[in-house]
Formats: structure tokens, sequence, C-alpha cells
């Protein structure tokens, strides 16, 4: 049997970061520029369930018999086997590459399982509908962090913009305006579940401000949606820069992030903010097309790690 392999993109939040696990709304995009690819070889001489799994970015070779349950790699594939009550499967190769750098607010985690949980179920003759694939990358992300609100499989999984509410079906957003897009990298790696168990932390020690923190920025997002929608894209900056305020409140920039956010701002970025969980990883700036070389430039001369550019095509 040929190889078979499948692909998935990177994520950014726009706006309702952490406020989303706890119930309010969000709004994401997939970032085609970089991709997480499983690839699966048949092995006609192995036995099965002989699964041997490689992922060079973080050293991995190993067989999924003496990987842990709670490995993420070892997940995905045992539960897209339970999803179709197979016994065993057919000896193979599974190998992770990705360009999503890991730990920084990409959704490096859930474009990894993606990929995998498409390319196996292709291998097993029965692809995957984006439903059930991004329901079985959901109980990985469980592993990331415990208490996911489950934006990112949805977006990663879909490729779409999206606006998310936690619980409910999602809905794919139309854009009324082309957005451009600077993401940098604070170079800084950043755990998404310490980020999310600090604010869980902080929440239970002041509920009352948490709240009234998760409020503002739901109700951010839903304004946001309008703008995006049907334009002028001119409020989307300040609404960006209002819900970083906001997760500063919360708690979750940090000095790099506040280093980067105001170089954007100050070389004419039109809105600024952290993207994830946030305490490191990567900050997102809207810009007009004529401003993106300079606030570029300015990001990098800033310690950005390195700076991507996507766009949100008007629909
Ligand atoms: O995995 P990250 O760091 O891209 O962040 C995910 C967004 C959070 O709202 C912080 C967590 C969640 O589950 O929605």
């Amino acid at each position: 049997m040929p190889a078979v392999s499948a692909s998935a993109p990177g994520k950014i939040i726009l706006f309702g970061e952490h406020a989303v696990v706890y119930g309010w709304p969000a709004i994401a995009i997939p970032v085609h520029q970089v991709q997480a690819k499983a690839i699966v070889l048949a092995n006609p001489r192995g036995r099965p369930n002989e699964v041997k799994l490689q992922a060079p970015a973080i050293r991995l070779e190993a067989w999924l018999a003496d990987l842990p349950m709670t490995h993420p790699l070892a997940k995905a594939i045992i539960l897209v086997r339970e999803h179709f009550q197979l016994a065993t499967i057919p000896a193979c190769t599974i190998r992770i590459t990705s360009a999503i750098p890991v730990a920084s607010g990409l959704g490096s985690g859930a474009a990894v399982s993606v990929a995998l949980i498409r390319a196996l179920s292709i291998f097993l003759g029965h692809p995957l509908p984006d439903e059930q694939v991004s329901s079985l990358a959901y109980e990985v992300e469980k592993i990331h962090h415990s208490n996911p609100s489950g934006i990112d499989n949805t977006v990663i999984t879909f490729e779409q913009p999206i606006f998310f509410t936690r619980n409910q079906p999602f809905e794919l957003l139309q854009t009324g305006a082309d957005l451009t897009f600077l993401i940098a990298d604070t170079g800084v790696k950043s755990s998404t579940a310490e980020a999310v168990n600090s604010v869980r932390r902080n929440w239970q020690s002041d509920e009352r401000k948490y709240e009234g923190i998760f409020d503002s920025i739901g109700r951010i997002a839903l304004e946001a949606r309008n703008v995006i929608e049907h334009g002028p894209s001119g409020q989307l900056g300040d609404l960006m820069t209002r819900n970083q305020a906001l997760l500063k409140e919360m708690g979750v920039s940090s000095p790099e992030l506040d280093t980067l956010v105001e170089a954007a701002m100050n070389s004419g970025a039109s809105g600024a903010k952290l993207s994830g969980g946030g305490l490191g990883g990567n900050m997102i700036a809207l810009a007009q097309p004529e401003k993106v070389d300079t606030v570029k430039d300015t990001l990098l001369h800033s310690g950005a790690a390195d700076v991507i550019i996507t766009q949100l095509k008007k629909s």
C-alpha cells in the first residue's frame, strides 16, 4: 500500500482566549503558512499492531506499545483504533513533521493530532469526516490541558475562520474586507496548561473580578464579529487592543509580549494582542497593507524571533 498523508494548519485566536474556556465566545482563524503533517507507511513484513512512531522534531522514535497511553501521539492512535472498534492496526510507520512552533499559542498540538487522526483513518480505509476528526482531536487536547474549550481542534480541523462558543455548534465567519495580520514570536515557550491553570486559580480567588473580565472580553468578541462580517474594519484594531488590556489584567501577558505589542502599535499597527494561552508565545498585530513592512521590521528589531504574515480574505 502506498504511503498516505494528511496535513493541518496552525491557528491564531483573534479574540476571546481564556474567556472561551468559561463559556464566552471567541474568534479564531487558521494559519495556512505553517502546517503539521503525518505520513503513514505500511510495513507489509511487520506484525499487526507493530506501529512505529517517528517525530524527529521532538527526537521521538518509538514503538506505540512502548509509549504511555497519556502520550498525545499514542492517545490519538488509540482513539482512532477504538473509534473503528479494531482489535489491531496493520503494521506501519507513522512520521510526524511540523513547521508550527511548539508551545507558542499557534495550536501545534492540535494540528499534529488532526493530521495524525486524518492520515491514520485514510490508511485504515475509512477517512473520517471533519466532525469526527475534530471530536477525537478534542480528546487528545485534554492531555495538553485538562479543560480545553475545543476552539483549537475546531478551527484547525475545519480550516476556516470561526465564531466559537463552548458546547455550542460553531459558526463559520464571513469576512467583509481583506485583513492582514502579523504574527510575532516572542521566542519564549509557554505552556497552555500553566496559563489556563493560573487563570483558574485567579478566578477561584476573585470570581467577581474575573467574571467581569470574561464578560468584557465576550462583548468585544461579539462586536468584533460584527465588524469582521460587515466592516468597515477600522474599529477592529481598537477591539484587539482592548482585548489585550483585559488579558493583561487577567495576568497572562508577559514583558516580552508587552514589548512586541508596544512596538507594533508604535510602528503603525491598528491593534495588537497576545494570541493563545499567553505568558510567552506569539502576539498578533493588525496592519493596513502599506504599514506591514514597517511593522514587521520593527517587530524583528524589537526582539521577535520570527514574524509570519497571514491574510484573511474577503468572503
Ligand atoms: O493552545 P493555545 O495556547 O493556543 O491556547 C488555547 C486557547 C485558550 O483559550 C487559552 C485555551 C482553550 O482551551 O480555549
